[in-house]
């Protein structure tokens, strides 16, 4: 049988994209295999979003390549900076044998076959009108808990900072009957909890009159039996409507934990950024949230020294940190990147020691927040669904509750995709850890 192997860098849509290529080679008869050595087929799903991700490539391609003088392997990259820099890498690297950005992840099959005979080059946007979202579940997601569904591809906002507009392509949403049929069949292979993956998912069907919203199909997610948690990433602050908090109130199965990216906490910067939407809409959205879970975690994404930056702007991020108490957060400083409108800006670009010592006190605060916000859930009793061993520690497990926190708990791996009632005895920046009670004591809200 023939072997493929993976290398996946960036984010969850590139992990789904991987799956879908293991899925769809599954049925041209490879086996996926984690052993490079074993190989016949090497794939790396690359990231565009900062500079450093192109340099993993690189040195990536620079153990890959000099297998090819050894045996027969075909060698192919995929994903984001395959899509915004096809060209330069297919010229760059002429020993890959393919180069295709994620609109041709579903001809993964075919271009594996030709890359026998000649290089394939396919870096071409495909449109609205049938896009086709691969159906097939990733033969990987039977071992774990949760899975990922995509229910939107690309996305039509132009945040000057980004680019993912153009390595993804124009937003289109997925039909509700094939994100249902996929979660049936991923619930179907032991799956208890799914995360929505889109760019933007709040704008889900809005393009298409008389579509589903998103509100409507987390209802209809939430209907369907043997889902018992439901997370969707990523959501834009300017597009989480009503409708979507009414769904915190009536479904108890969607978890109490959104990531929830804000940039910025100056309105200013939030502007130039082209984010569409204010400091005080943010809070707002927060707060409406806590009405109606009092529990409710938020995490963020942040980026310091975008250019023009003060230091005043950056107090405000600051500041917008301490309002929300955000538990997690991926921040980066700014990173220039290739065609994106925040390039006009870089007259007043801000010294990379500058957005580098902002990006370490925002971080060293969050951090903080994190280890007070663990440490006063000493104590109390949380329901996790069990993920599975721990990594580090035999005879620990570990479990996950609705907002989003890992505990760490000694435990049987046999209760793995069950849920365990579990005492917070330390907290952590980033972990907790626990021990387990019985089922029938009260569980903290
Ligand atoms: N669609 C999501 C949203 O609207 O927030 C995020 C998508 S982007 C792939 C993930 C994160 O990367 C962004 O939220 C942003 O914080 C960060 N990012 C994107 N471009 C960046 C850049 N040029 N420099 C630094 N960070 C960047
Ligand atoms: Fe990038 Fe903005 Fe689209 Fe997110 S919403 S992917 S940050 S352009
Ligand atoms: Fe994701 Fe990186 Fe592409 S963050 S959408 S894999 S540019």
């Amino acid at each position: 049988m023939p072997r493929v192997y993976i290398k996946t860098f960036g984010c969850q849509m590139n992990e789904y994209d991987s799956g879908k290529m293991r899925a769809l080679l599954g049925k041209d008869g490879f086996e996926a295999t984690e052993e490079l050595s074993d190989a016949d087929v090497v794939l790396v799903n690359t990231c565009s979003v900062r500079e450093k991700p192109e340099q993993k490539l690189h040195s990536f391609l620079g153990r890959v390549l000099p297998m090819k003088r050894q045996r027969r392997v075909t060698v192919g990259i995929a994903g984001c900076m395959a899509q915004v820099d096809g060209d330069r890498l297919f010229k760059k690297y002429p020993n890959v044998d393919l180069v295709f950005g994620p609109d041709a992840v579903s001809r993964i099959g075919e271009m594996v076959a030709t890359a026998g005979t000649q290089r394939v080059l396919d870096t071409e946007f495909l449109g609205e009108e049938g896009y086709p979202f691969p159906s097939d579940v990733d033969p990987d997601a039977s071992r774990r808990v949760g899975a990922f569904v995509t229910i939107q591809k690309g996305c039509d906002n132009k945040c000057t900072f980004c680019i993912v507009p153009a390595t993804r392509g124009e937003e289109v949403s997925r039909p509700l009957a094939d994100v249902l049929d996929e979660v049936r069949r991923l619930v179907d292979t032991g799956v208890k909890e799914i995360t929505l993956l889109g760019q933007n998912v709040n704008s889900y069907g809005l393009k298409v009159p008389g579509h589903p919203t998103f509100a409507e199909l987390l209802r209809a997610v939430a209907a369907m039996p043997g889902v018992e948690l439901i997370r969707y990433t990523t959501s834009h602050p300017r597009d989480i409507g009503d409708d979507v908090v009414d769904c915190y109130r009536d479904l108890p199965n969607l978890a109490s934990h959104l990531h929830l990216p804000v940039q910025s906490g100056s309105d200013r910067v939030l502007r130039r950024m082209k984010r569409f939407y204010t400091r005080a809409h943010y809070l707002e959205v927060v707060a409406k949230l806590r009405a109606v879970r009092p529990d409710f975690v938020l995490s963020t994404d942040i980026i310091t020294g975008f250019p023009g930056e003060s230091d005043a702007d950056f107090d405000e991020t600051m500041s917008l940190l301490e309002a929300v108490r955000f538990h997690a957060s991926f921040s980066f400083a700014y990173n220039a990147r290739p065609n994106t409108p925040a390039l006009r800006l870089l007259d007043e670009a801000i010294p990379e020691a500058v957005a580098q010592a902002r990006l370490e006190r925002f971080q060293a605060r969050q951090r903080q927040i994190a280890l007070e916000e663990h440490a006063a859930l000493v104590g109390t009793v949380q329901r996790v669904l069990v993920e599975g061993p721990s990594a580090h520690d035999e005879g620990v497990i570990c479990g996950r509750t609705s907002t989003f926190k890992t505990i760490n708990f000694p435990g049987d791996p046999a209760t793995t995709g069950t849920w365990a009632t579990v005492r917070v005895t330390r907290g952590f920046a980033n972990t907790l850890r626990g021990e387990r009670v019985e089922g029938s004591e009260r569980v903290d809200e």
